[in-house]
């Protein structure tokens, strides 16, 4: 069952000369992790914010085209009622902070209030959302006094209280160091296999590889390319486009250069992929127990 539908939708920002999203089309299916990678300026926010309907109802301008989220049309409909449906996790952890409590604890409580949810199972929510995360310890702590990284941890669990059927992720571990950023990536990982649906914009192209089902690439607000991670992340295309690639689609490309990696096979995204290229498939068995 499709949970994000996107018709032929071309979006321009009130101020803005030109559209940040040209004629796109797509479909998210129940349960499935889409990555979308692209340049500065490509239109990745834009389409998290029309995913989770921010656009058109907190962003006003003007939209053409047809988005279905969770079945609702959401130009249709209001912020008040979409947020049952999907949940955004902003780019500047920031931006998602209330401003009117003053522990972690409340700030991630915020929007259960609004639901009328029980307050046990109000505690039980927030409590593993706080272990999800890993800020447990945290709780206690002003959302304001806390690094980067840590308002990113909490911008996440304050919407995975909510269980939302599609969770969208706007760069959310660009505050985060890689033992930080490979955390929630298997937090999304689980929450995948509980049957949520992910939408995530993300720049770091070698997590991309390992954990998204499919990526679309965006350009000057249109889709340049869509795919397997394989397929989409090791397209000479990407560099073309000020896109960054994995380091060991890098490494292979220059190795093909040299003579080095075998014409047949496909250039690799992932470090598994890359072992198994170069030294054959035990290599990468050992490589992938490891991680
Ligand atoms: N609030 C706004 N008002 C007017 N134009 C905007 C606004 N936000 C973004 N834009 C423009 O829309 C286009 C797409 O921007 P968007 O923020 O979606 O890109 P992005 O891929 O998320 O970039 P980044 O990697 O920097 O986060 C850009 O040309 C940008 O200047
Ligand atoms: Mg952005």
């Amino acid at each position: 069952m499709a949970i994000l539908t996107i018709n032929n939708l071309t979006y321009q920002y009130p101020s803005s000369p030109q559209p940040a999203l040209k004629d796109i089309s797509l479909t998210l299916e129940s349960g499935e992790f889409l990555a979308v990678i692209g340049a500065n300026g490509a239109g990745k926010s834009s389409l998290c914010y029309t995913a989770a309907g921010f656009i058109p109802h907190f962003f006003r301008g003007e939209l053409n085209g047809q988005v279905l989220i969770d079945g609702v049309d959401s130009s249709q409909s209001n912020l008040n009622e979409l947020v049952l449906h999907a949940g955004l996790v902003f780019q500047n952890p920031f931006n998602q902070i209330s401003g009117s409590k003053f522990t972690v604890y409340e700030e991630i409580a915020f929007g259960l209030e609004n639901l009328g949810i029980a307050r046990e199972e109000m505690k039980a929510r927030i409590d593993e959302a706080l272990a999800l995360t890993n800020i447990a310890d945290l709780g206690k702590r002003s959302p304001y006094a806390l690094s980067g990284g840590q308002q990113q941890r909490v911008a996440l669990a304050s919407i995975l209280v909510m269980q939302p059927k599609l969770l969208v992720l706007d760069e959310p571990t660009s505050q985060l160091d890689p033992i930080g950023t490979q955390e929630v990536f298997q937090v999304i990982r689980a929450m995948t296999k509980r049957g949520m649906t992910i939408l995530m914009a993300e720049h770091k192209i070698e997590q991309v590889a390992e954990f998204a089902d499919r990526v679309i690439a965006l350009d000057a607000g249109e889709i340049l390319l869509e795919g397997t991670p394989g397929e989409v992340l090791t397209s000479p295309l990407l560099p073309e486009r000020g896109v960054g690639i994995s380091r060991y689609t890098q490494v292979a490309r220059r190795a093909q250069a040299m003579g080095l990696w075998s014409k047949q096979t496909h250039l690799p995204a992932t470090l598994a992929q890359a072992v198994r290229g170069f030294g054959g498939a035990d290599a990468a068995q050992e490589v992938n127990d490891a991680a």
